[in-house]
């Protein structure tokens, strides 16, 4: 029986669990940064909703122009815009060990919408890997990198203090979510890229 044939059977049967890892933290938290190496390290498919959202934006779509002024205002775009493009990403992504979230869930009403999802095929939420940094710090690598990659939202103080503001108020609380939960572990962001990736490695080779 050739491999392919037994991956199939192995789906079917459930054998192969995905694993749903939830990249956590504030805006300019280093998400986007640490998430290629986690992938490729663990065979895993990155979804950032805000890459995904700014594709639509860049191609002029309907969702993209909805997207377009609360993305620059530093607000959220509805919960159910999001979910869907998280939904459709699981049903056609194969061949990989699982998902890495970066941006979403990002209110508490996301965080149950996903739980129930997963549940639908008898999976949840593998763990919370979030990485930590102060507002200051934010600030200082969102300008930075306003520099550098000339993102809309990166580009004014009003639209970052917003950003700050959105997390704090809506994002946040999913940390006391993902702790009831058992979910839930930090990592210090405020070393080089390096250490933190090292910090994430060690965490990711035990979950
Ligand atoms: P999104 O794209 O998710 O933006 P964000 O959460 O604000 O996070 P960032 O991408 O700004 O930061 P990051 O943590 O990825 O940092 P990075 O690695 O780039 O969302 C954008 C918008 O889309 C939202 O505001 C919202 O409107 C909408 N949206 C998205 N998801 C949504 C959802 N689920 N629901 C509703 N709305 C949603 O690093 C930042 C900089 O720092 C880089 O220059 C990097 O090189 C540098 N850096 C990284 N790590 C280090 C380090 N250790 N030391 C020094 N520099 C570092
Ligand atoms: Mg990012």
């Amino acid at each position: 029986m050739c491999w392919t044939m037994i991956d199939v059977i192995a789906e079917t049967i459930n054998l192969h669990k995905m694993k749903y890892f939830i990249l956590f933290g504030p805006p300019g938290a280093g998400k986007g940064t640490q998430a290629s190496a986690m992938v490729e390290k663990y065979n895993l498919h990155h979804i950032s909703t805000g890459a995904l959202l700014r594709k639509e934006i860049a191609a002029g779509t309907e969702l993209g122009l909805k997207a377009k002024s609360l993305i620059d205002a530093g607000a959220l775009v509805p919960d159910e815009i999001v979910e869907g493009m998280i939904e459709s990403e699981f049903k056609t992504v194969k061949g990989v060990n699982g998902f890495l979230l970066d941006g979403f869930p990002r209110t508490t009403a996301q965080a149950e919408v996903l739980d129930q999802m997963l549940a639908k095929t008898s999976e949840s939420v593998t763990a919370v890997v979030s990485i930590m940094i102060p507002d200051e710090m934010i600030k200082e690598r969102i300008r930075h990198r306003a520099t550098i990659e000339g993102r809309a939202d990166d580009a004014k103080e009003e639209t970052i203090n917003n950003r700050i503001l959105t997390y704090h108020e809506k994002t946040e609380p999913l940390v006391d979510y993902y702790t009831k939960a058992g979910r839930y572990n930090e990592i210090n962001g405020t070393g080089t890229i390096d250490e933190v990736r090292e910090n994430i490695f060690a965490l990711m080779d035990t979950l």
